[in-house]
């Protein structure tokens, strides 16, 4: 099978990573990648947005299937023409992706499915806002409309702050807070076959215990051994089924990756958001313990096969990954800086550690340079937590990247690694 995939980040390094040990995988390509992404892929320079490049690219490398990574290409109907252009590709069409390009439109379709989500206002105008700030009261959680770039929500109990994130956005979602650990569960879909991956849990705070700003994703771990096993279950029957069930209903299946971005509150299992694409850095974790060969289930998912396809096998151990990120990200990160000691990974701790790279580039002189906010994701696997943990932080403390931060409690409450107070076992 020939592979074409869309995105150049850590997301796409993990899929690339592991479609490449796919024995049914003969070419690897992507547009554009990043200077870890070429040691297993050729890349290729397109404009992502552009559906017509896109479909002329896969057209001229005899792709069998187009994987598109980031959210932008798939709201801006990349996945449509290539399509229309007879190539199978996982990502939703443009009208199916608005579920994460709309989250008014995601929270009409939750209402009508009977999924459990925030209590919500959609608001055009100021004097929508404050009445919907008034009626929630703090902390208020107020959502721009469309596709930011992780920098669309703010959840602050100042009432200033929150009305004037509602003014500069045009329309904007307010709704009720939920409190309770944040899960990410993904599934692959076809459309009308929903098949669900196994649970993991991101850090999006910058600092270490959740401290300071928000950002793309700090790492991740999986599984959760702190979670009811039925967790899973529970969200295939009230989210993931019904959800794939209404896109179909109205005309617009979705296929491709759903992501549900879960809280699981007080009073239950409540979506905090969907994403039509695989979360960064959850996939890195998810990939790593996916034991079936990746382009035969995402191959099987683009083209209406998923009904057929047997049971996922995942390992049972642990993965945990660690996102090294520029100096001064969230707010001004710097490149350009030469990245040293990810050889010396390789060398002692592969291949159940590997970086992948995020925003990285390679420089005049052929040196893998800093080139992103999140310049690395550095992965690993273990047998439980606390060993792919450990495995993690070893890796990271052989990078070295000038002005570089990370933060130092990835997973480790789950690992066990600090006591967890009595009230509340499970918050990350
Ligand atoms: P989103 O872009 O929708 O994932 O939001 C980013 C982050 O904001 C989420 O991961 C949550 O941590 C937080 N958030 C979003 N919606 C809510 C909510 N209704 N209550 C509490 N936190 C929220
Ligand atoms: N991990 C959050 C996201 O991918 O949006």
């Amino acid at each position: 099978m020939r592979i074409l995939v869309i995105g150049g980040g850590a997301r796409e390094h993990a899929l690339c990573h592991a479609l490449i040990s796919d024995p049914a995988v003969s070419e690897l390509h992507c547009a554009p990648g990043n200077a870890g992404i070429a040691a297993v892929a050729t890349r290729h320079e397109v404009d992502a947005l552009d559906g017509a490049a896109v479909a002329a690219l896969a057209g001229r490398l005899g792709a069998d299937l187009v994987v598109v990574g980031p959210e932008a290409p798939l709201v801006a109907g990349i996945a449509d023409a290539v399509r229309a252009a007879g190539i199978p590709v996982f990502g939703p069409s443009g009208d199916a992706a608005r579920l994460e390009g709309s989250k008014a439109f995601a929270k009409e379709v939750m209402a009508a499915a009977g999924v459990p989500t925030a209590r919500s206002y959609v608001c055009v105008t100021p004097e929508e806002a404050d009445e919907a700030l008034d009626a929630f009261g703090p902390p208020y959680v107020v959502k721009d409309d469309g596709l930011a770039a992780g920098k669309g929500v703010v959840v602050t109990d100042d009432l200033e702050s929150a009305r004037a994130h509602a003014r500069a956005c045009d329309r904007v979602v307010i709704e009720e807070y939920l409190d309770g650990p944040e899960v990410s569960l993904f599934a692959v879909t076809d459309g009308v076959t929903v098949v669900p991956l196994q649970p993991a849990q991101d850090f999006k705070r910058a600092l270490d215990g959740d401290a300071g700003p928000n950002t793309g994703g700090m790492g991740a771990y999986s599984p959760l051994p702190w979670a009811d096993p039925k967790l899973t279950d529970e969200v295939m029957e009230t989210v993931l089924r019904p959800t794939v069930e209404e896109m179909r209903r109205r005309g617009t299946p979705f296929s491709g990756l759903l992501y549900a971005g879960l809280a699981l509150t007080s009073r239950g299992v409540r979506v905090v958001e969907f994403n039509a694409r695989f979360g960064d850095p959850e996939t890195q974790v998810v990939l790593a313990r996916l034991r079936t060969p990746l382009a035969g289930l995402l191959h099987a998912a683009a083209t209406g096969e998923l009904a057929d396809f047997p049971p996922l096998r995942w390992s049972d151990g642990a993965a945990v990954t660690v996102v090294i990120a520029a100096g001064g990200y969230p707010e001004a990160p710097r490149a350009g800086d030469p990245i040293e000691g990810l050889d010396d990974v390789a060398a002692h701790d592969g291949p159940e550690a590997y970086v992948l790279h995020a925003g990285t580039a390679l420089d005049a002189d052929g040196r893998v340079v800093s080139a992103g906010g999140r310049v690395l994701s550095v992965t690993a696997t273990g047998p439980d937590l606390a060993q792919a943990r450990a495995l993690a932080y070893r890796s990271v403390a052989r990078v070295r990247l000038a002005g570089s931060h990370h933060r130092t409690d990835i997973a480790a409450r789950a690992a066990g690694a600090v006591p967890s107070s009595p009230q509340s076992p499970t918050i990350e």
